[in-house]
């Protein structure tokens, strides 16, 4: 069953590309317009939605946050992402404009399924973006995008993710479309960058798989790493974080690189690892010239530096001690490729340690209990 590979987590990064390919598939027309029919909410409805709410756990939490800047960007309308189990016990301003999308890779995760219900008692429509056809979280909702990943075995979710950024960002382009909030070139030219990023991602694996595994084996004694990032780049930054501390049990933190002088630089000791999402240099470099700024401040007092970065970003190469690269891609794609390099460092340390990185402790794939 896993088909050669020696563990599930192994197989399943290495469909990263193939889970955005079938996640995209037959969603497009002939015309290459985007097509949701198969979501049984009319255009007009969705027309009306002045509002998105994300529920979501753990991993498809990060996929939601994510989200929340491209569809905020193009669509124009507020998106907030709320972790289920806290949704679930406050009074959230819904209405019945407010579309709640639950993202579940399981379909069967119980805070999810009961945030779901918490927010069709009150009129929402909720979608459901799952991985698992005929799961509860599915059948409960109004509406389902499903991501095509294939069945995701291993306790930590890798090509899950990629997935429901995919079908999140179907979903956004969707809405701009039917809201004439983008012209249809600059839907069309943003799906062919969509489009290019299995072959990206394909690029991660078959090019930087070795300076992961080396960087693994250099810092598989470290007690603790912090993971930064900013925009897009800020919850990668907490799913590599989360990856980490689930399968090879290392004390991370995840974190908005802007709150390092608010606080977590006081923590940056002599060798402390430091995992940076760099974003590319060109077009948004105010965000870049931020993050590079960032690393130069912790560099100074003596932390590891280990960023993913754009090819050739001569900054990085000026400060970083390791270096995971990504071809070109633009910002909002970005976290496609640069979840990859975190997702097989996670593997490798976990690996090196001797752990079992498809059942790690005290974890199950999925969480059916309040
Ligand atoms: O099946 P779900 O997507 O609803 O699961 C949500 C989380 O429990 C899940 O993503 C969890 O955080 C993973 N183990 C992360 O790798």
């Amino acid at each position: 069953e896993k088909g050669g590979w020696d563990s599930f987590m192994d197989k399943e990064i290495h469909e990263d590309p193939a889970a955005v390919q079938r996640t995209l598939l037959g969603r497009l027309d002939k015309h290459g317009d985007i097509n949701l029919d198969e979501v049984r909410i009319e255009p007009h409805d969705f027309k009306a939605i002045d509002k998105i709410i994300v529920i979501a756990c753990g991993t498809a939490a990060y996929a939601g946050m994510v989200a929340k800047y491209a569809i905020e960007h193009w669509v124009r309308i507020p998106v907030e992402v709320e972790l289920a189990h806290e949704f679930r016990y406050r009074d959230p301003i819904l209405t019945p404009r407010t579309l709640v999308v639950a993202i579940s890779q399981s379909g069967e995760t119980m805070d999810t399924l009961m945030a779901l219900r918490h927010a069709r008692e009150q009129g929402s429509k909720v979608l459901a973006i799952c991985n698992t056809q005929g799961a509860s979280i599915p059948r409960e909702s109004d509406a389902v995008l499903y991501t095509h990943a294939g069945p995701e075995v291993a306790v930590a979710s890798t090509k899950a993710f990629v997935a429901q950024i995919t079908a999140a960002y179907v979903l956004g382009l969707y809405l701009a479309q039917v809201k004439g909030a983008m012209f249809r070139d600059e839907i069309q030219s943003t799906l062919d960058s969509l489009k290019a990023m299995p072959r990206k991602i394909q690029w991660i694996l078959d090019t930087q798989a070795k300076a992961v595994q080396k960087a693994a084996e250099q810092m598989v004694n470290a007690k603790s790493f912090l993971f930064l990032g900013r925009h897009v780049g800020y919850p990668v930054a907490m799913e590599g974080a989360l990856k980490l501390k689930e399968i090879a049990y290392t004390f991370t933190e995840g974190f908005a690189a802007g709150e390092l002088k608010h606080g977590p630089i006081a923590l940056v000791d002599e060798g402390e690892p430091i995992v940076f999402i760099v974003p590319p240099a060109r077009g948004r470099n105010v965000l870049h010239a931020k993050v590079i700024s960032g690393i130069e401040e912790v560099k100074a007092r003596g932390a590891f530096i280990i960023a993913v970065a754009e090819e050739g970003d001569p900054d990085v190469e000026r400060y970083a001690d390791v270096v995971f690269w990504r071809p070109k891609a633009p910002t909002l794609m970005s976290p496609l490729v640069d979840v990859v390099p975190l997702q097989l460092f996670a593997m490798d340390m976990a690996k090196l340690k001797g752990y079992d990185v498809d059942k790690p402790r005290n974890l199950a794939k999925s969480v059916t209990v309040e």
